[in-house]
């Protein structure tokens, strides 16, 4: 076996995404409540599909196909690999069933093992890193959809008991980056995203980014200083947003006799107000920030302060299956609750975008979007770095989506 460590990896991330899926039941696992929230079998299903096309298809030899329409049914978005499923059919596919599902899945890994016991060149080894990095984000994605799917469920289903942290918070603190070029965007050995690259040169002016989250306790005043109501902390396109949908809170809270609940997937639960806010759109983002009189920072001020101080990766997500926002203790830049950035995702400077059907990964979706830094409390805690680029339009609110502010000196 010339990769054992690879072989150990691929084994374990594979079940992990298996265990998530393992408090549903056999009807969670096939709806699709809304166009972005995929079913659970789906998921399961196209990770498959991926290590299948990328890797078993070109470089196994005499590997057979498990079943040439799963092409069709299991392909994202790639269209240099032919025609496919439109995403909002996902949850029409009650066929095939979950069971065969699963028998995709251990014919598929069973192959990956024989392929893990050839000697592979660089260019494969390459494709494998990525088919692992890919199941991890769908993990994240099978977290926040499902989460979706209970959470719009009128029984409010308990996905999984857990307790929180209940400790004390860490006081607000400004961590003041000094005006000047740096450096920024993933360089070196280890994996990253082609969207992290080339790193190249910034000018910022000064600014403070702040040490924690914003807190439900803190966002509950904005809701209260008539925040929502108030047209001139939003941006145009927001404020029409925010009326046309109708939106007074972050998704999934409910106000019942003055107090504040929220539906978390440990039930439905009150509102922890020293934890932080999340399942917030970039335009709420915005409003809160201009409404306290602060800014949100842009993906270069996080990164460059990502340098030069000191953080923790507060993801549990390894082993432990707590998928909940927790009370920030130190300062947490990773892993609890992404973070809206006031900056469009556009390529960087001399970006290439990779040849063929994953050039299709990140490249084409520059447009339209905001970044989102630092990862969630679903984001596998060894798939998260300080350079990891997430993006979103700005109305999304079903990712664990939060508030860094930053000011200028
Ligand atoms: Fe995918």
């Amino acid at each position: 076996m010339p990769y054992p460590q690879l072989n150990e990896r691929f084994q374990q991330i594979r079940r992990t995404t298996e265990l998530i899926c393992a408090p549903l039941t056999p009807e969670d696992m096939v709806v699709q409540v809304m166009v972005d929230a995929s079913p659970p079998k789906w998921h399961l299903a196209h990770t498959t599909w991926f290590f299948e096309t990328f890797l078993l298809k070109p470089y196994l030899p005499q590997y057979k196909e498990f079943n040439p329409d799963f092409n069709f049914l299991f392909n994202s978005y790639y269209e240099s690999i032919g025609k496919r499923l439109q995403r909002t059919n996902r949850g029409n596919i009650t066929r095939p069933s979950g069971a065969e599902v699963l028998e995709y899945r251990y014919y598929v890994n069973a192959h990956m093992l024989q392929l893990l016991d050839l000697e592979l060149d660089k260019a494969v080894l390459d494709f494998l890193e990525l088919g692992l990095q890919h199941e991890q984000q769908h993990q994240e994605l099978l977290v926040t959809d499902l989460k979706y799917t209970l959470g719009t469920n009128p029984l409010f289903p308990v996905y999984m008991e857990k307790t929180y942290n209940q400790g004390a918070i860490i006081d607000q603190q400004w961590l003041p980056i000094n005006e000047g070029v740096y450096t920024i965007g993933f360089s070196g050995e280890g994996f990253s995203f082609d969207n992290e690259t080339p790193a190249h040169k910034v000018y910022l002016e000064s600014y403070c980014l702040s040490n924690r989250l914003i807190t439900n306790g803190e966002y509950i005043q904005f809701i209260e200083g008539k925040g929502y109501e108030t047209s001139h902390f939003w941006l145009m396109e927001g404020w029409e947003w925010r009326k046309k949908e109708q939106v007074e809170a972050p998704l999934y809270w409910f106000k019942q006799d003055n107090t504040w609940f929220q539906y978390t997937l440990a039930g439905f639960q009150e509102v922890d107000i020293l934890a932080p806010v999340t399942h917030i759109s970039f335009y709420e983002a915005y409003a809160f920030a201009k409404w306290s009189g602060f800014r949100l920072p842009t993906e270069q001020e996080w990164e460059v302060a990502s340098q030069l101080y000191p953080f923790s990766n507060h993801s549990v997500f390894a082993g432990s299956f707590l998928f909940h926002p927790q009370r920030e203790t130190e300062f947490n830049l990773l892993g609890n609750c992404w973070q809206w950035c006031y900056s469009n995702y556009n390529p960087y400077p001399n970006y290439q975008q990779a040849e063929g059907a994953l050039g299709e990964y990140n490249g084409k979706f520059m447009i339209n979007q905001m970044v989102l830094r630092g990862g969630s409390c679903a984001t596998p805690q060894s798939h998260i770095r300080n350079t990891y680029r997430n993006f979103f339009h700005p109305v999304k609110r079903w990712q664990f989506s939060g508030i860094r502010l930053a000011k200028s000196l």
